[in-house]
């Protein structure tokens, strides 16, 4: 892992995950070697160098379990196989193998809250069978005349439950007419939520992390985690609740326990790491389950920053404040400072591309860069998707019949239904800004037709810069955003105060630059970045930069001396103070 000067600092509580880079893959969208247009493990296999040369240390993959793909592996239908379209079990033994070859880590995804309706549990639990009857939240319907919402599935003269809504847009429920009953699903509705009050249903999947856990991984990244655990009795929320119902079905009365449970009987006894994706979730909340080690989580995915530019509101849709920006990260870097340990990212597979979104599609390799020198540069372990590092963009979905996505699909119907558009042509701008599936077009290898991705037929469009933005282009420019990532990553893996050091940021009314220091005991880094398209100078009255060196900039003539620096638009810079 990284060479460390400071290996003798007894006050650092140093573990391998928090001095570790992370490369997300999406195998979908990665590398196709059977020519079905489907990304496979044996395409991992073939870039397993490829993911070593970024230099990172652990790899995040998403789901490749059996899964009839409703949600793209996220309901998952079989928890012990691999899914067929990714190969088999020998395929990811392979991967696993020549990963830990490398001293790569494999951390899997581990879906919790739900599964696919079509797994072998909902299909008994949908015919009652024995104790599989309770395995998910059945409720009888509510009778139509005593509800003011309306829910279109269903006897005529019933509606669900309660008035909750799915986080992908329409009503949590769906009717079974074999049970004569309605089911939860807080997404998809072939993704039916599992009972965790249910003691058989805690016990079923601590079975499937320890299954997982024998097979030697390092870890897994939690999905969805703060919807596991919901309001007794499950009341009616705010009709004027984003999705309605939240508050009844994030951060539970018993989701600490659940986790606890989780953790004192099975995560506990291996040396591995965990990160927790957890939505509609406070830095505070966040901060008080990293900071009680019975939990057992190591990092949260929490999403504050995420929401600076409005989602997917298409009145302010793309509008963002880098004041408000900083603010926001600021916050998380000091209310875990003392308290635990942030998982960075900036882009996921739900995300849009972050050039796109936070820098500039017309200067990109500057904005790209800039970007990277901020998410490996802040306090926790940085997180990066794939494709982030050659600086893929957002695609241009032209109509609704290009999209995948399931949330993408339920919000613009529910726009549609909801009268806030008419059309998709009037919501494609907000698409194209927010749609998750951005960030899942395939991966672009070379100028090839299919990216270098496939040799058939794509499942997904690819994004039309692939012929100028791809791994092959940039391979070989020391320019390259590639490049630069690789730089990057090695210089965080070499600096101590990047990984340990403490954040202070300087400038916070600056709605240009974004500047700050990480600072451990005498080693003091200063990072000042222009986050915007116009020149602008940093005064830095504030720090005394006699000495200053410069240990990276986006361009190779970089000012010397920070003070009163006149940067380039989206000009990066560290230097060691
Ligand atoms: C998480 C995953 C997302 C998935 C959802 C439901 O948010 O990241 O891709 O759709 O959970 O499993």
């Amino acid at each position: 892992m990284s060479t460390n000067t400071l290996t003798t600092l007894e006050h650092i509580d140093r573990e391998w995950w928090k001095e570790a880079v992370v490369y997300q893959i999406y195998p979908r969208s990665f590398n196709d070697t059977d020519g079905d247009g489907v990304g496979d493990l044996q395409g991992i296999v073939d870039k397993v160098d490829y993911i070593d040369s970024l230099g990172v240390d652990l790899v995040w993959l998403c789901p490749v379990y059996g899964s009839p793909n409703e949600d793209n592996g996220y309901d998952i239908s079989d928890y012990h196989s691999i899914m067929d379209e990714f190969g088999d079990m020998a395929d990811w033994e392979r991967l696993l193998a020549e990963l830990h070859d490398r001293d790569i880590r494999l951390i899997m995804d581990l879906v919790l809250n739900h599964t696919s309706s079509e797994h072998e549990w909902f299909q008994r639990s949908r015919r009652g069978e024995g104790e599989y009857a309770d395995y998910y939240y059945w409720r009888d319907g509510r009778p139509a005349e005593d509800a003011d919402y309306d829910t279109d599935d269903g006897p005529a003269d019933e509606v669900a439950p309660n008035n909750w809504e799915s986080i992908f847009g329409g009503p949590a429920w769906s009717y079974v007419p074999e049970r004569e009953q309605w089911y939860l699903h807080l997404f998809d509705e072939n993704q039916p939520d599992l009972n965790w009050r249910n003691p058989t249903v805690r016990q079923a999947m601590k079975d499937v992390v320890s299954w997982w856990l024998d097979r030697g991984i390092d870890g897994f990244r939690m999905d969805a985690v703060s919807h596991m655990s919901k309001t007794d009795g499950l009341p009616d929320g705010d009709p004027d609740g984003t999705p309605t119902g939240i508050e009844h079905f994030s951060h539970g009365p018993r989701l600490e326990e659940y986790l606890t449970e989780l953790s004192a009987d099975v995560l506990s006894n291996h040396d591995i790491t965990t990160v927790a994706e957890m939505g509609h979730t406070s830095i505070e909340q966040a901060a008080s389950y990293l900071e009680d080690d019975a939990v057992g989580l190591d990092m949260i995915f929490q999403f504050s920053h995420m929401g600076v530019d409005g989602g997917w509101d298409p009145e302010t849709v793309g509008e963002w404040d880098l004041t408000e920006f900083k603010r926001i990260m600021s916050e998380r870097q000091d209310a875990l400072a003392d308290r635990g340990w942030d998982a960075l990212f900036l882009g996921n597979h739900d995300q849009p591309r972050i050039v796109s979104r936070f820098g500039d599609e017309a200067a990109h390799r500057e904005s790209a860069s800039l970007i990277a020198t901020f998410l490996l540069t802040m306090r926790g372990t940085p997180y990066v998707y794939q494709g982030e590092e050659i600086g893929m963009t957002n695609a241009d979905f032209e109509s609704l019949d290009e999209i995948d996505d399931p949330q993408t699909v339920g919000r613009v119907e529910q726009y549609i239904a909801d009268g806030v558009a008419d059309s998709y042509e009037e919501l494609r701008e907000v698409v194209n800004a927010q749609s998750r599936d951005h960030a899942r077009t395939p991966m672009q290898w070379s100028d090839e037709a299919g990216t270098g991705f496939t040799d058939g037929e794509p499942w997904l469009k690819c994004n039309a810069d692939y012929t100028e933005i791809n791994v092959a282009a940039q391979r070989d420019d020391p320019a390259s955003v590639l490049n630069q990532y690789r730089t990057l990553i090695d210089l965080r893996q070499s600096t101590d105060a990047l990984v340990y050091g403490d954040y202070e940021l300087l400038t916070p009314e600056d709605d240009q630059l974004y500047a700050y220091t990480r600072t451990l005991d005498d080693e003091r880094v200063l990072v000042v970045l222009n986050w915007s398209s116009e020149p602008a100078t940093f005064e830095g009255s504030e720090i005394d930069a006699g000495d200053a060196t410069v240990l990276y900039g986006n361009h190779d003539d970089a000012p010397t001396d920070p003070t009163g620096a006149s940067l380039r638009p989206w000009e990066a810079v560290v230097y060691r103070l």
